[in-house]
Order: structure tokens, then sequence, then C-alpha cells
């Protein structure tokens, strides 16, 4: 098991730093992250070189270049002790595009300018993770495939009208082509939403999974339009399900081949009696609603995901927020489940009825809305998790930073999961209390 701040035996983040206001900033924004303060520590380039080349690099690595004479061949040096897969983010004060395209030559992600802002640093570290998180490949010869699992924290919050949109965004706007795999056996509503019959498609995988491969894929899914095929079943409801899920990972292997994205609606009960499936997701889409039992069991859904999926962006995603008053407001959901949602949706009545009468997607059928404005960054944030892979080969350099001159460690993982999420309240007030912590809900 893997702690949240931990992957391997490397840690999450950690980031050498000049100045007082830049640590005061950083750590308010690696305490957001679920990242230890005490990662950000004082000192430069120089304490980042001597420190590296006796432990493990991290995952996310922020120097700071103000103290350094010659920035450039002090990152070259840094080559030398970082582990393959660090991704590195330079801080710095001179506001000079030579020396960020240089930076970024050498194998830097990103150059941030002083003073840093909060909203800025946390939207790079997210995207710093998005892409440690991302498999990697040499580009031309690996099949590019993006796999998104979307999971509700509780019945109708949302979570297949954001897999719908999401595979329809994937599909329509970024041109990709995608399978939306509906694991909601009995009772999914992928088809019906994109105004279609759902076919024997998913029951006959069920029943024979040594039936799928290449050509079964393509007999048995459902088109939506040119990029964009479904898989879903309405099986009768006197019919359990029977099955060890040995389809659905021969499913999601098989998408790998055949399409550029997957998402999968995954129903929860899902999650619990298939946890293999997410060995192959990369992205996972945690879909609330501001409520009491949402707090709850988002709270146990992180705490598993962070056991279970430790290689797996998630994004936390509120949905149906009411523009009023709601059960609990947003900061304290967030305080609760002691992490910032990453996309809030507002609840839009119109929107819904809208798509509901046109048989298309959430996002489909109110292209204009501003309501599907967060739907749209999800899509984004989904692409970006992919950016690595974006780059056409030769691209990014071969070597450099992050590169590895240093070889990697065994992944030789003690951490155990306390989970900081590991809250079971049973009603806000013990959720936000940090003397309620008794109960470990994964
Ligand atoms: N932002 C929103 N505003 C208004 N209505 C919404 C919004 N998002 C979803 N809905 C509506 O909420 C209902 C439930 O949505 P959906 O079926 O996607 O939820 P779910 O989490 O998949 O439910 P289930 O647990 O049954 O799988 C639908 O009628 C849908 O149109
Ligand atoms: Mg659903």
């Amino acid at each position: 098991m893997n702690a949240p701040w931990k992957t391997g035996n490397r840690d999450m983040f950690a980031a050498f730093v000049c100045d007082d206001v830049t640590l005061d900033t950083l750590r308010s924004v690696v305490i957001d992250m679920g990242w230890p303060p005490e990662k950000v520590m004082k000192g430069g380039l120089r304490n980042a070189i001597q420190s590296l080349a006796i432990t493990a690099s991290p995952a996310i690595l922020m120097v700071d270049l103000s103290e350094s004479g010659d920035p450039l061949n002090d990152i070259n040096a840094l080559a030398e002790v970082c582990e393959p897969g660090t991704v590195v983010i330079a801080v710095g004060q001179v506001n000079d595009v030579r020396l960020y395209r240089d930076l970024v030559a050498s194998g830097i992600q990103d150059y941030l300018l002083k003073p840093l802002s909060v909203g800025h640093l946390r939207d790079t570290l997210v995207q710093a993770q998005a892409i440690f998180a991302a498999p990697r490949g040499d580009g031309a010869a690996t099949k590019r495939h993006i796999a998104t699992a979307v999971v509700g924290t509780r019945g109708g919050v949302g979570a297949s009208t954001v897999a719908t949109s999401l595979a329809w965004m994937l599909s329509a706007d970024h041109k990709m082509p995608t399978a939306l795999l509906d694991l909601d056996v009995h009772f999914g509503t992928g088809a019906l939403t994109l105004d279609l019959e759902p076919g024997r498609g998913l029951t006959d995988a069920i029943d024979n999974p040594s039936r799928i491969d290449g050509l079964f894929i393509e007999r048995a899914m459902i088109r939506a339009n040119d990029n964009l095929a479904i898989l879903s079943a309405e099986a009768p409801i006197s019919a359990p399900l029977l099955t060890d899920g040995t389809a659905f990972q021969q499913l999601v292997e098989e998408f790998r081949h055949a399409f550029e994205a997957t998402v999968v609606d995954l129903p929860r009960n899902m999650l619990i009696n298939f946890p293999q499936l997410l060995a192959n997701m990369q992205v996972v889409v945690v879909v609330t609603e501001l409520t009491l039992g949402g707090a709850r069991d988002g709270i146990r859904i992180l705490s598993w995901l962070k056991s279970n999926a430790p290689h797996a962006l998630v994004l936390m995603v509120a949905n149906k927020v009411p523009s009023g008053v709601g059960e609990i407001s947003r900061n304290d959901f967030e305080t609760s489940i002691e992490r910032k949602l990453n996309f809030v949706i507002p609840h839009d009545f119109k929107a819904a009825a809208n798509a509901a009468k046109l048989g298309q997607t959430f996002v489909g059928a109110n292209r204009t809305s501003k309501t599907v404005l967060p739907l749209r960054a999800i899509a984004d944030a989904i692409m970006a998790s992919d950016a690595d892979r974006d780059a056409p080969a030769g691209a990014k350099p071969t070597k450099g930073i992050g590169k590895g001159t240093k070889p990697a460690r065994a992944a030789a993982d003690g951490g155990t999961d306390k989970g900081s999420n590991s809250v079971l309240g049973r009603s806000i007030k013990k959720l936000l209390s940090p003397k309620s912590k008794t109960g470990v809900a994964a």
C-alpha cells in the first residue's frame, strides 16, 4: 500500500526554495495537495543537488534558481542526480524567454516566475502530477491511450452524466477515437442518454469472455458518432450479474488497441467487486454532491483510491451544486474530505431537461451554456494527463533532467496507508472534527 505522499519508495514532492515568501506560499498549496509541508525546504538548486545525490528523487521536484549564477549549468548537474521520470519545475525571478526555452530544452517541465500565486502553483502541481502518472513510452512505438474511470460517491450524483459528456468531448472535440464502457449492467443509462439501443454486446462479452477480440469489439459496439463507440447493456433485472470480472479486464485491454481513449462508467459496487479494473485507469473522476452522504463516501473512496490506485490522477468533481445554500457548503465539504474540489458543476435543471429532450449528452445538448464549462475543463485535464505522450517524436529531449542518468531505485514501499482521509463520521460536525478520526474507512 502507498501513502498518498509516496509513490513506490519516492516522495511525491520535494522543493528547495530560497526565500520565506515562496516557502510559505508553496507550503500552503502543498498541504492542500495532501503532501507533507516539511518537504518544502529552504535552499536553492545546490542544496537540491546535494540532497538528491544521496536520497531517492521525488516524483515532482521544484527548485528555486534565484541564487544560481549559472542556472543552465546547475540544471545539468541536477540531471546527473535525478532519477528517471522526475518532473522538475523551476522557479526564479528572471523574466527571460531565452532562459525559459533553454530550461525546457534541458528537460525542465515548467518555469514559474516569482512571486508565485497560489492558483498558478496549484494548477502547475496538478498538471505535474498528471504527467508523472501518465504511462511513459517511447512515443512513436507506444500506442497512445488514455483510460478514465468515472465513479459516483452516491447514487444519482451525475456520474453517468459526467461519463457520457467526457466520452462525447474526447471523441467530438478532441477527435480521439473513444470507447465508452457502461458497467452499470442492469440500470446503465449510457446508451439511453445518447438515444441508442444498448444491444447485446456487453451481455455477450460477460457470458463469453473468451470471444472478446478486435473483431468482437468492432461488431458488438454501438456507434454514437464517427469517433465514439459504446458498450453497454440493459440486462434483465431478473438475471443477477454472474462474472469474475475477466470480461471487463479483457474489454479494457482490447479498447487499448482499438481506441485512443476509454471512459468507464464505473458504479461503486463494481469498484468494490472488481478493484483490478483500476489498474488500467490513468485518471479517476470522482463525482459527488455536496451532501453529508457524499462527504462520507467521498472520504472512503478517496482513501480506497490512495491504497488501490496510487498511480491514478484523481479528479474530485462536485456536481448538481445549487446556486444558493445547499446541504453542506463547499468549504465544509473540502474540509471534511481534506482536499480541494478540482471542479464544480452547477445544478442546472434546464440543461438536464434539454439533454433529455434532445437525446444528447449533457454537454452536447448545451454547448453554449456556462454550466458545461467545468466539464470541458475536466476533459482538458484528462488530455493534459496524456500531454507527455502528445509531443511529436523528437520534441521532448531524450537527454536532460528526469531522463535519468541516475538509476531508478527499486520500488520498495514500506508505507502504510493510514489515509489522512480516514475520517468516518455520522454528522458533518463529526466529519469536520479532527478528534473524530477514529474509523478507518477503507
Ligand atoms: N449538473 C446537473 N444539473 C441538473 N441535473 C443533473 C446534473 N447532472 C446530472 N443531472 C441529472 O441527475 C440525474 C442523475 O444523473 P446520472 O444518471 O448521471 O447520475 P448517476 O450518478 O450516474 O446515477 P446512478 O447512481 O443511478 O448511476 C439525471 O436525471 C441527470 O440528468
Ligand atoms: Mg449512473
